[in-house]
């Protein structure tokens, strides 16, 4: 069995630390691949310095040139401007355009089967961005955001608790902006309902916290954007493609009528596995939580409009 390739297209904060945990969990070759000269070179060499001692037999190599992609069987594209203080994810919607056109149109060309995960902001319009330029099927195509979001939710439920944080089970769904939705009502701890263990003040602190997290790392680093926790929560999502695990993940999916929505990306559980986003699954949301998600789903529309009206081709 041949090795799986994985295309790494961004070598900044997140995508030098995906390539890190790509390596420690040999999930197959590493390529990064960026415009900055030296870059992916660089964090490829430092890592593979390290190999011996991680261990990994995974190989590490980085270039400026998107041919390096060529048969990627995964490719997880950063590759954009982070956000800086003040900053909002919307202000990122015209350049990052530009660059995830050109590198849609790239893996296209040199790796027409690859999944793609898309992370660059903003999150919802990017990767409906991706699939239109790329032309591959919707479930080939789907964006990094719900499996980090909704670990910050859980993450967060689990400190207030003071239990473990791989005891809660928690998701946030919609765009990932200031409208996602937490979803308290079906988060657990140990398979309790946190609704039995915090009071409702208390969890709506939580989930405003959770939809302003990417906010709050921004203002205490200063110079950039979260990178550990998206890392890893990208890197799972390769994981379960690669290894087939059908997890049951958020991702941004295309919708072709779930939840009312029709052409849209936004986040929502799916089963993860061999074939990218294998199923949309609809979860029930009672008055409350479907008024949130519509305003959600309002802001992405928004974006996805701006999309289709200001860049051609
Ligand atoms: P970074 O600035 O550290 O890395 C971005 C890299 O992209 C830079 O090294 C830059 O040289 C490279 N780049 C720019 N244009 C390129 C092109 N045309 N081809 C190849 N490489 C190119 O940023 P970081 O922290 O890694 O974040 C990357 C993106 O991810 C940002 O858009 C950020 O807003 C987004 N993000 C999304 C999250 C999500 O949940 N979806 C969470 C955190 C960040
Ligand atoms: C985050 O949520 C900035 O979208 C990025 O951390």
């Amino acid at each position: 069995m041949s090795r799986k390739k994985i295309a790494l297209v961004g070598a900044g904060q997140i995508g030098g630390t995906m390539a890190l945990l790509a390596a420690q969990k040999e999930l197959g070759d590493v390529v990064t691949i960026d415009i900055a000269e030296g870059v992916p070179q660089g964090k490829s060499l430092d890592i593979t310095h390290g190999a011996t001692v991680i261990p990994s037999s995974s190989s590490l190599t980085g270039s400026n040139d998107y041919s390096a992609m060529k048969d990627a069987d995964v490719i997880i594209v950063t590759a954009g401007l982070p956000r800086k203080p003040g900053m909002s994810r919307d202000d990122l919607l015209e350049v990052n355009c530009g660059i995830i056109k050109s590198v849609g149109e790239n893996i296209k060309e040199q790796a027409p089967n690859a999944f793609v995960i898309v992370v660059t902001n903003p999150l919802d319009a990017m990767v409906y961005l991706m699939q239109k330029v790329t032309g591959f099927p919707a479930e080939k195509v789907c964006g990094m955001a719900g499996v980090l979001d909704s670990s910050r939710f859980s993450s967060l439920i689990a400190l207030e608790l003071g239990i473990a944080a791989e005891d809660v089970t928690a998701m946030v769904m919609g765009g990932h902006g200031d409208t996602m939705v937490p979803l308290t009502r079906y988060a657990t701890a140990g398979g309790v309902p946190v609704t039995q263990l915090l009071d409702a003040e208390t969890l709506e602190a939580i989930a405003a916290r959770t939809a302003k997290s990417g906010g709050e790392i921004v203002g205490l680093l200063k110079t950039g954007s979260a990178f550990y926790s998206p890392a890893l929560s990208a890197i799972k999502m390769a994981e379960a493609f690669l290894k087939d695990k059908k997890n049951v993940l958020t991702c941004a999916a295309k919708l072709s009528g779930e939840y009312g929505v029709d052409g849209l990306y936004s986040g929502v559980p799916v089963v993860m596995g061999a074939g990218g986003v294998e199923k949309i699954i609809e979860v029930e949301l009672d008055a409350t939580e479907k008024a949130a998600f519509d305003v959600s789903i309002a802001a992405v529309k928004d974006l996805t409009e701006w999309v289709e009206s200001n860049v051609k081709g």
